[in-house]
């Protein structure tokens, strides 16, 4: 008899670096969570030859460190040693697909995702093989990125996946989606009636979403020099948290409702001209210098990175959305790696009051700071009178930690999407046409620098990006959040 919510997780790439840090150890959080139907199982598929012993022994060695401590239990971790089976498979042998579908016909009958944890020129082989042994047929398949390098190659990706998989078949990943913070983006916005009637271009004069890290580029020199930040945040993490803020209420949280709207608000982005791009969008690279007293390398320098590179470790831009909500509120993207601290923050700037009724008054009376992580946050700048004589008025600020208020542990992003995948719930993935619009909107861009005989600005790693990123700021009169503390 058929178990509604049995499941066979199917990875490929089940030696590689995101299995081993991200989508093993949260099955075992979500094992340990007691989320996992008892009788799901999780297949690794990789081309290494280990029988099961040698996976499992390989798991120890590799997964096990990235479980964090305190959530470690040697019983739940044998109970999760004993769902996971090993197949070896060259992706060239069609003989090998046969033998996986034997395989996993074998299994218990359920639910069957498989996840590409793989490079994505290896995403339309596997799929077209699995078809070839109609493995296809009612599978979940879960897409990692990059998914393409530009809008030709995504949709040609997704042209040759969507021949074999429908779109309510294909589960495409930003894991920023899975965040509890950004979920809380929507719950801030849409649950309240308080920011809501605020949250437009009469009353707001411009908005900052920053993602800021203090990691380099951490042993994958090779693949990011072929991406660069655009391609790897701003494509997707940083278009995505610009949607969610921007987006008109959805009718549902669920079903389809949020992504017909972050996508109104993706088509909705005022097209780059190549012409205006040296105005609207900088870009930087980090050279060598200190980060929390530790010295650390140019990029340049880094292993797998050609000295004279080109690509950018940092990404300022000045995005507007031609719609009624927004029409003319600049909305300012920053990410880089190798900067002074990291953080992932929006920072919705209010107008000055209408008229100076206390006397002149400082500028950005009212400003609401987001704090995506670390410590999720939210923080409100008011304006109140100084103790005494007079009308001096300073800045305070009202403060929300979401830690004291919820004590259990946050579900970390992968996680949470991946009991989404097994259950079916596709609010938090990407569907095409939004990934098409991000590609399309970056494209000019993309296309501008790859021609372009300047190379990215330099900047020093610990500060925050080069100077142009704060003159781009300036030119509307404001700064970037921290310039100003
Ligand atoms: C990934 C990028 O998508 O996101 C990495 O490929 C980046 O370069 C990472 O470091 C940042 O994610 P988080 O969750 O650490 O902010």
């Amino acid at each position: 008899m058929q178990n509604d919510s049995s499941f066979t997780f199917v990875l490929f790439g089940g030696t590689g670096d995101l299995a081993m840090r991200k989508i093993l150890p949260a099955l075992y959080e979500a094992h340990k969570g007691g989320m996992l139907d008892e009788s799901g199982k999780i297949v690794a598929v990789a081309r290494v030859a280990h029988d099961k012993a040698e996976y499992l022994q390989w798991i120890e060695e590799h997964v096990r460190g990235h479980v964090p401590k305190s959530d470690f239990d040697e019983t739940v971790w044998q109970g999760f040693l004993s769902r996971i089976e090993y197949v070896q498979l060259d992706l060239s042998k069609q003989g090998d697909f046969v033998l996986l579908r034997d395989q996993l016909l074998a299994l218990p009958s359920g639910i069957r995702v498989f996840y590409l944890a793989t490079g994505p020129s290896l995403f339309v082989p596997i799929c077209r093989a699995l078809a070839d042994v109609g493995l296809n047929e009612g599978a979940r398949i879960v897409l990692e990125k990059p998914l393409g390098y530009d809008l030709a190659s995504s949709n040609a990706i997704n042209d040759a996946v969507g021949e074999i998989f429908a779109e309510e078949q294909i589960y495409r990943i930003d894991h920023y989606l899975g965040k509890e913070s950004v979920q809380n983006l929507l719950a801030l916005r849409f649950g309240n009636v308080l920011f809501e009637p605020l949250w437009r271009r009469e009353w707001v004069e411009s908005i900052q979403i920053t993602i800021a890290e203090e990691l380099g580029v951490e042993g994958r020199g090779d693949f990011y020099n072929q991406t660069g930040a655009l391609r790897d945040m701003v494509q997707n993490h940083l278009l995505q948290l610009l949607s969610i803020v921007a987006m008109e209420p959805p009718h549902a949280i669920e079903s389809d409702s949020v992504r017909d709207e972050k996508l109104r608000v993706l088509r909705s982005l005022k097209p780059v001209q190549r012409g205006d791009i040296s105005k609207v969008a900088v870009r930087g690279q980090y050279h060598a210098g200190v980060i929390r007293g530790t010295h650390v390398p140019a990029y340049a320098a880094e292993k797998g990175v050609p000295p004279d590179s080109s690509t950018e470790t940092f990404v300022a831009l000045k995005v507007e959305i031609e719609n009624w909500r927004w029409a003319g509120v600049p909305f300012f993207l920053r990410t880089g790696k190798r900067l002074a601290d990291r953080v992932a923050e929006i920072v919705v700037n209010f107008r000055q009051v209408p008229h100076p009724a206390l006397g002149n008054m400082p500028a950005g009376q009212n400003r609401l700071v987001i704090r995506l992580q670390p410590n999720e946050s939210i923080r409100l700048y008011c304006q109140a009178k100084q103790p005494g004589e007079g009308w001096d008025l300073a800045q305070v600020h009202l403060d929300l930690a979401f830690d004291q208020f919820f004590k259990e542990n946050r579900m970390e992003a992968y996680q949470r999407l991946l009991l989404d995948v097994i259950n079916g719930r596709l609010a938090l993935f990407v569907r095409r046409d939004e990934q098409e619009a991000a590609w399309r909107w970056v494209e000019p861009i993309l296309d501008e620098w790859a021609t372009q005989n300047k190379g990215p600005k330099p900047y020093a790693a610990g500060t925050w990006g080069p100077a142009a990123a704060s003159a781009m700021l300036a030119q509307h009169g404001t700064c970037w959040l921290e310039e100003e503390n």
